[in-house]
């Protein structure tokens, strides 16, 4: 069976070039592309990568592949990243590994974004997969209180332990199901309104190139 995470995974790396500074993703198919770029790494080629969780960040050192924190970068070549879905205009939900703040901070300082995926993550309409809102745990109640009135349903992220998840910035994470989002503006717009909501997963204007690996093993590049 193809591992069509694998495959997009690793074809990212064509973008990579001698020299450069490269956002790390978070996530099962950047995984894949983290693990060659270690391989080219070892072998010689000279870059500088950001990470956009601290998974990623462990995997990228033990790889050998040098680090720097996103204050010390003016501005990066091209980050990879993972996405949970995508639809036809290149609007996407991230967040399902919880590091959508730091992914989002990491895109917006990259000169090209890319997307490692498989061909499930190509949709019609954004919602299927929730869409994660980062919040401050003071006062989380409030914001799902408030979500629930305009009637948006939401569930507080836990980890299979039974504890609440906590994000490498400390925060909590409410997923918002059962909702389809045919204008992901409109719906940056509203949750960006609410105190306490520090970012939300919809990525609308970031990526420029999605790798989508497919089951019959064949890799389609797609580009704005
Ligand atoms: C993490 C993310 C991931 O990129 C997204 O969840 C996709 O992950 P995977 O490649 O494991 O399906 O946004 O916050």
């Amino acid at each position: 069976m193809v591992n069509q995470k694998k495959i997009a995974g690793e074809k990212a790396c064509e973008w990579v070039e001698d020299g450069m500074i490269v956002g790390l993703g978070t996530g099962s198919t950047v995984y894949y592309t983290i693990e060659k770029l270690g391989e080219m790494v070892q072998k010689g080629l000279n870059i500088t990568g950001v990470a956009t969780s601290l998974e990623t960040e462990r995997q990228a050192k033990t790889l050998g592949i040098p680090l720097k924190p996103l204050n010390e970068i003016v501005k990066i070549d091209v980050t990879i990243d993972g996405a949970d879905e995508i639809n036809q205009d290149f609007q996407g939900i991230k967040g399902g590994g919880g590091a959508l703040l730091r992914e989002k901070m990491v895109a917006q300082a990259s000169g090209r974004n890319i997307w490692v995926v498989g061909e499930e993550k190509l949709v019609r309409t954004l919602g299927k997969f929730p869409l994660p809102l980062e919040v401050i745990p003071f006062g989380w109640k409030q914001i799902k209180r408030e979500l629930e009135n305009d009637g948006i349903e939401t569930i507080l992220r836990k980890q299979s332990s039974g504890e609440i998840y906590e994000t490498n910035n400390g925060n909590y994470i409410l997923d918002i199901v059962n909702q389809t989002f045919t204008d992901p503006k409109a719906w940056h717009e509203k949750l960006i309104e609410i105190p306490g909501i520090i970012e939300h997963g919809l990525f609308l204007h970031y990526v420029d190139i999605i790798i989508c690996g497919k089951a019959s093993g064949e890799i389609e590049v797609i580009k704005k």
